[in-house]
C-alpha cells in the first residue's frame, strides 16, 4: 500500500481530480465531504475511493474523523487542505455571517484538518502539507473580502509550517489556483465569468487536472527541498 492521502473536499471539483490523481500514483486515498452524501456515493462507485463525511470547520468533528482514516488505513502522510466555500458579496452587502462562514470553513478548516495530525508527522519524521489557496488570496477580488481575507491567510499558515516542520521531514506549501472550470467558477454571473475569462492569457479556465498535477509533485518525496513555496497556476491572469 501506498503513503495514506486525506484530501478534504475531495469528491467534488478541484478536489475530486486531486484524490483521483492521488489515488493513479498509488496512494490510499481518504476524501472528505461536507453534505452532499449523494454525490460523495457517486465518486466512490465511480473511483472506489473511501469517502468520510465531517465537517472541517468543526474541530472536535475534524480530529474524530481523521482518527478514523488512520483507523482504516494507516498514518495520514499527505494532507491535502482543499475544501472551500464562497459567500461573494460587495463589502457593504456583506453580513457577519457570510464572513463567519467562510473564515471557519476556508481558515479555521485548515488549522483543523492539519493540527490533529502534525504530531504524528512529526514523530515519524514525514509530512506534506498542501493548501489549496486561490489567485485571489493574492490579487483580492472584488465582493471576496471573505474569501480572499482566507486564502491569503493560507499563505500565511503554510510560511509558519514550512518553518515549524523543515526539521521534521515536513513541508507545507500553497498552491494558487486561477479560475478553474469547476461548480465554484460556474456559479459566477455568466458575464462576470466572460470577463474574468477575457483577463486570462491562457484564453481559458483551467483544468481541475492541472491542479491536480501540482498537488501530486508536491506530495512526491522528490519535493523535499521546496518548502513554504506557492504555487500559481493561473494561465498567466496574475503574477506575484
Ligand atoms: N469588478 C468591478 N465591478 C464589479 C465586479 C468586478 N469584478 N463584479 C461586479 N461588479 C459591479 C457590477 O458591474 C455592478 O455595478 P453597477 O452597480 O454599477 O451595475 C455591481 O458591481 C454589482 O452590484 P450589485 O449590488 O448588483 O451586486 P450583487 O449584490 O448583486 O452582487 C456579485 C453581485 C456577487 C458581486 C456578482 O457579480 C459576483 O458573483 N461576482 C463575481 C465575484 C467573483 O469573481 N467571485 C469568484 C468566485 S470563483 C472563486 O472564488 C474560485 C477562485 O478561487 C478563483
Amino acid at each position: 500500500m501506498g503513503r495514506v492521502a486525506v484530501v478534504t473536499g475531495g469528491s467534488r471539483g478541484i478536489g475530486a481530480a486531486i484524490s483521483k490523481a492521488l489515488k493513479a500514483e498509488g496512494y490510499s486515498v481518504a476524501a472528505t465531504y461536507a453534505g452532499n452524501d449523494e454525490k460523495a456515493k457517486a465518486f466512490t462507485d465511480e473511483t472506489g475511493i473511501k469517502t468520510y463525511k465531517w465537517d472541517v470547520a468543526d474541530y472536535d468533528s475534524s480530529k474524530a474523523g481523521l482518527a478514523q482514516v488512520e483507523a482504516d488505513l494507516g498514518p495520514i502522510e499527505v494532507v491535502v487542505a482543499n475544501a472551500g466555500i464562497t459567500r461573494d458579496a460587495p463589502f457593504h452587502k456583506m453580513t457577519p455571517e457570510q464572513w463567519h462562514q467562510v473564515i471557519d470553513t476556508n481558515l479555521t478548516g485548515v488549522f483543523n484538518t492539519v493540527h490533529p495530525i502534525w504530531p504524528g508527522m512529526r514523530e515519524r519524521g514525514f509530512g506534506r502539507i498542501i493548501v489549496i489557496s486561490s489567485i485571489n488570496g493574492q490579487k483580492g477580488q472584488f465582493a471576496q473580502v471573505n474569501y480572499a481575507a482566507t486564502k491569503a491567510g493560507d499563505l500565511g499558515i503554510v510560511k509558519s509550517l514550512a518553518q515549524e516542520g523543515a526539521g521534521k521531514g515536513i513541508t507545507a506549501n500553497a498552491i494558487c489556483p486561477g479560475y478553474i472550470a469547476t461548480e465554484m467558477v460556474m456559479a459566477v454571473p455568466e458575464k462576470v465569468r466572460d470577463a474574468i475569462i477575457g483577463q486570462i492569457p491562457t484564453g481559458r479556465l483551467g483544468e481541475p487536472e492541472e491542479i491536480a498535477r501540482c498537488v501530486t509533485f508536491l506530495a512526491s518525496e522528490d519535493s523535499q527541498f521546496i518548502n513554504g513555496s506557492t504555487i500559481s497556476a493561473n494561465g498567466g491572469q496574475f503574477f506575484v
